[in-house]
């Protein structure tokens, strides 16, 4: 285990939790130990955001994100669990026990430099006269000027062509598995993943080589080979090209589709594109946008799938309290054919004429109208009306209403009354939601991660409340009549050992040692456990009894059930060998 407990003791309690999210997020109501703010992952206009001052922890009552500060830092900072302990270490002024951190540090920074040297093969790789199919093909998509600063290469067409490259720099097998670069073949041996491949490296934004991106440069499939994700590349948490676009001074970010795009419009001279690799654009990739900018223009493919995709990407924006603008590309499938087409500048016209999001999904709502029969503007209306219910501002709603208004022909204030209907509605909505979900049962929510499902409900819930009490009053439950196997769920079974553990060893809990050893999903069900409403110490001691027996009553049933289908199959196999006998 990298870092010991004492220290991540030491460091969460350095780092109160509600001063270090007090940094990101307002902290503006007040209920007993919990304070409450808007959740900054997610969009939400009331806030169901708590921090516990005394459990140190944090728990969002809308999405059920949860856990100690140092989960906290690695969700909002975007950091691996080793990074934000070395943030958190820096802000409170202590020092890292260096025997912890290098280990997990040395494996990060060794595969890195492997990222590297793969980087700088495949560039060497295109540049040598061996290079041509991929000269070719940077040539025929005029890109060739882009080959240098985005360090692009070429995986050749063998089979062990970086392996053994690397191998003779003294990376071994297992590393260059682990960075996924290579794969063990059916007879042992490795062979490269990237073949005949225009490779783009990518590039994080402190400028280390994370994973590739390769495109094949015939028609084969897959079109794009992607990195697998590693313990230094994560797909759902890097773009491409952020690197380069972070220096850009245009005040805005290009979300484009395709790596050609992103490549092709940074020659055009629009050095701030962006693209998400293989995936569509993740809540954590607009956190990362969102750093570094506070417009965003998406520059997606024409076709309907890439209209689909902004629309996506455009609901994921907006909590951010980004400017979003929609850029519709006429008479091309994508930002690059545009570019090669028509030049960069009409593409600055395209990106100066573009609308706002809102009139971009009025046009988009207006296309699935027809407008020349009653029925299809009255469809518009509403859909235009619940389109502009959702705009927080009252001036843009006025504004956007009187448009919509007037292209359909119906007054002013008949359209801003059923907008104002349709925002009543949302708000009952809203506050209906909120109330279920604060008092819904937590076992209710199954977990969307299989492993930490539960079988036996009935169980799961006493399983929680001991958990919930340990919590509550460590001082109180140090030792248990209960061990891991007495829980139905293998999480919670593992949840339970460790807080036992750590109450054995100091009558406290500190979920942020925790945090080393469970995936913030079970960080985010353990705190989602310990926000429950809390026990009076009175009754703490009866429901403690209570949750054990509840226990070992379910266990019990579920024993006799075994028992009885072990007699059963018993009894038949008894029967099936006497009729063998008989006959
Ligand atoms: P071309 O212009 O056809 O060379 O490609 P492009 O860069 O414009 O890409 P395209 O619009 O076809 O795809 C957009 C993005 O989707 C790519 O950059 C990849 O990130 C992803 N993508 C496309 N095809 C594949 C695929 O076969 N596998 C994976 N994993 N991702 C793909
Ligand atoms: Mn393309």
């Amino acid at each position: 285990m990298p870092f010991s407990q004492d220290f991540l003791d030491e460091l969460a309690r350095r780092n109160d939790i509600v001063d270090v999210v007090s940094g990101y997020v307002a902290l503006t109501k007040r209920s007993g130990a919990n304070q409450f703010g808007l959740c900054p992952f997610h969009g939400e206009k009331t806030p169901s955001f708590s921090v516990n001052a005394d459990k140190q922890i944090y728990h969002c009552f809308g999405c059920g994100k949860g856990g100690s500060v140092i989960n906290f830092i690695m969700e909002i900072e975007n950091l691996s669990f080793p990074d934000a302990v070395q943030f958190l270490a820096r802000r409170a002024g202590m020092e890292v026990p260096q025997d912890g951190y290098d280990a997990d540090r040395g494996r990060r920074s060794r595969m890195l430099e492997l990222n590297r040297d793969a980087a700088r093969y495949f560039h060497s790789q295109l540049i040598a006269p061996s290079g041509a199919p991929a000269q070719d093909y940077v040539r025929r998509r005029g890109i060739v000027s882009m080959v240098k600063p985005f360090g692009l290469g070429y995986a050749p067409d063998g089979w062990q062509g970086l392996t053994d490259a690397m191998t003779a720099k003294g990376y071994t097998r297992q590393e260059l598995i682990d960075a996924g670069l290579a794969r063990v073949g059916k007879k042992g041996g490795l062979y490269d993943y990237f073949r005949d491949r225009l490779m783009f490296p990518v590039i994080d934004v402190r400028g280390s080589v994370i994973g590739f991106s390769g495109r094949i440069l015939s028609d084969g499939e897959p079109k794009y080979l992607n990195s697998p994700d590693t313990s230094v590349y994560s797909k759902s948490r890097s773009l491409f090209a952020l690197n380069l676009a972070k220096k850009s001074k245009n005040g805005y970010i290009l979300l484009a589709e395709g790596n050609i795009d992103v490549v092709s419009l940074h020659q055009a001279g629009f050095d701030s594109a962006v693209a998400s690799l293989g995936t569509s654009l993740t809540a954590d990739q607009a956190r990362l946008i969102a750093r570094y900018t506070d417009q965003v223009i998406i520059a997606y493919d024409a076709d309907a799938a890439g209209q689909k995709a902004a629309q996506r990407a455009i609901g994921i924006l907006q909590p951010l309290d980004l400017k979003i603008k929609v850029l519709k590309i006429p008479g091309a499938k994508d930002p690059d054919e545009f570019i090669q087409e028509k030049g960069p500048q009409a593409f600055r016209e395209l990106i100066e004429r573009s609308g706002n999001q809102i009139e971009y999904r009025l046009e988009e709502t207006a296309a699935q109208f027809d407008l020349s029969t009653d029925e299809g503007r009255l469809g518009y209306l509403r859909a235009a009306a619940r389109l502009i219910a959702s705009l927080p501002g009252s001036v843009e709603r006025e504004i956007y209403g009187v448009r919509a208004a007037e292209k359909v022909g119906v007054s002013r204030d008949a359209f801003l009354t059923e907008v104002a209907r349709i925002r009543r509605q949302n708000a009952a909505a809203a506050r209906k939601k909120e109330t279920r979900d604060a008092t819904a049962p937590l076992q209710a929510a199954q977990p969307k991660d299989r492993s930490l499902r539960f079988t036996n409900v009935r169980s799961a819930v006493a399983e929680e409340g001991v958990l919930a009490l340990m919590c509550q009053y460590p001082e109180q439950f140090g030792d248990l009549p209960l061990t891991a196997d007495d829980f139905t769920s293998p999480a919670l079974g593992k949840l339970y050992e460790a807080l036992a553990g750590q109450i054995g060893r100091n009558r406290s809990v500190s979920l942020a040692a925790l945090s080393q050893q469970f995936s913030p999903e079970e960080m985010t069900l353990l705190t989602g456990i310990c926000q429950r409403s809390e026990l009076p110490a009175h009754a703490a001691e009866q429901a403690m009894k209570d949750y054990i027996n509840k226990i070992q009553a379910e266990k019990d049933k579920a024993a006799r059930g075994r028992d009885m289908r072990a007699y059963a199959e018993k009894l038949k196999q008894r029967k099936g060998y006497g009729h063998k006998d008989g006959s």
